[in-house]
């Protein structure tokens, strides 16, 4: 039974330092791209014992701290009545523009509308059977937003600031719809087994922390405050968030997840006790000969100065180029170095 990670997540002390990378589970790794062969992303995502099979792969194959879920942060919003694909970027072949486009999306009716989605998660738990912990995650209103209202990724996110800007009844009404929906998805996780939940925020840093404040916080805060987690930690990864944590903070949640333009020791000063944080080695630390990767691996726990409540992670998802020995031995690298 390994509970580093959700021992970190609730500050108490561990014997070691908890790792896990988000995207984990993913095209860097040839055993990844095995199954992903024989189908599309969407239908990995759809088809629980294959989604469970990657999910498990990093947890072999580089010996992390925790597994997370396979699937994607836009999966729920399919069945709000948005037709997705992956490019393999995702698209949304009809944007949400309008107060009628938000007044036709659905809340959907987690058991029937995103059963793979519970599905895989109790495959997990059966499987990792106590081995690592399981992560479920979910994007945060925002981030979800982002994808809904530009219909695609963007560089400026012109679309969405329009409609905060231009039309904030739309733009409520919209963040609203997604919160409730996020809540709902998040709790049928917990109910069918994920024992932590990270939302991720991708894109909440593109904010001052003014706007991040009037028209994020409001949501996040609400979203935190209504999850079933009294026994499920919550991590609130928001990236590019390193100057407004004294803001981002007040959303609640157990962990702040860090992205690496932020000390981490700052960053604890800012976040103060009572919250454990998570981070935050640059992911492109991996394409370093291993020499610098032990280095900047001491460096980041020697930031947290051998607190407790901290989960070693990259800033951002791994990237697909990454030679997985290099992961495999950054793991290997926080085990020794934090070993009591
Ligand atoms: O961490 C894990 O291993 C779990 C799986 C996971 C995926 N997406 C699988 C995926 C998680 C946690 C996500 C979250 C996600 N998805 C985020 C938030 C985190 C982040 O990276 O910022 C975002 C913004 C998305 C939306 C998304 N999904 C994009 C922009 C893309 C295309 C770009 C890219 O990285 O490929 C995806 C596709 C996606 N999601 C893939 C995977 C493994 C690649 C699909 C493939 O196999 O072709």
């Amino acid at each position: 039974m390994n509970t580093r990670f959700l021992d970190a997540c609730w500050g108490k002390p561990v014997d070691r330092t908890p790792v896990w990378l988000m995207r984990q589970a993913g095209r860097y790794l040839p055993e990844y791209m095995a199954v992903r062969s024989k189908c599309t992303f969407l239908e990995l995502c759809k088809t629980p014992d294959l989604a469970a099979e990657v999910s498990i792969q990093p947890v072999d194959i580089l010996g992390v701290d925790a597994a997370i879920l396979f699937s994607d942060i836009l999966t729920p919003v399919e069945p709000m009545g948005m037709k997705l694909d992956f490019v393999p970027g995702p698209v949304f072949e009809h944007p949400i523009r309008t107060m009628a486009d938000v007044e036709a999306l659905r809340i959907p009716q987690m058991e029937q509308d995103v059963p793979y989605v519970l599905e895989t998660i109790k495959i997990l738990r059966r499987e990792l059977a106590g081995k690592v912990p399981l992560i479920g995650f979910g994007g945060a209103p925002f981030t979800l937003a982002c994808y809904m209202v530009e219909g695609k990724g963007s560089k400026d996110f012109a679309r969405i600031k329009q409609m905060m800007y231009g039309a904030p009844q739309v733009y409520a009404a919209l963040m609203e719809k997604i919160t409730t929906m996020d809540m709902e998805y998040l709790n049928a996780q917990i109910k069918a087994g994920a024992q932590a939940i990270q939302i991720f925020d991708t894109w909440g840093g593109i904010l001052s922390p003014a706007d991040y404040e009037r028209y994020v916080l409001p949501y996040t805060t609400r979203l935190i405050n209504g999850l079933n987690r009294t026994e499920t930690p919550v991590i609130h990864f928001v990236k590019g968030a390193g100057a407004m944590l004294d803001t981002v903070r007040k959303a609640g949640g157990d962990v702040m997840g860090l992205d690496w333009h932020v000390n981490l020791g700052t960053a604890r000063a800012v976040l103060g006790q009572g919250m454990a944080v998570q981070g935050n080695l640059d992911p492109t630390v991996l394409f370093a000969p291993q020499t610098v990767i032990e280095q900047e691996v001491k460096r980041v726990l020697d930031e947290n100065a051998g607190r407790p409540g901290h989960i070693f992670n990259l800033g951002h998802g791994i990237l697909p180029t990454v030679p997985p020995e290099n992961a495999r031995f950054m793991v290997d690298c926080v085990h020794r170095l934090s070993q009591k």
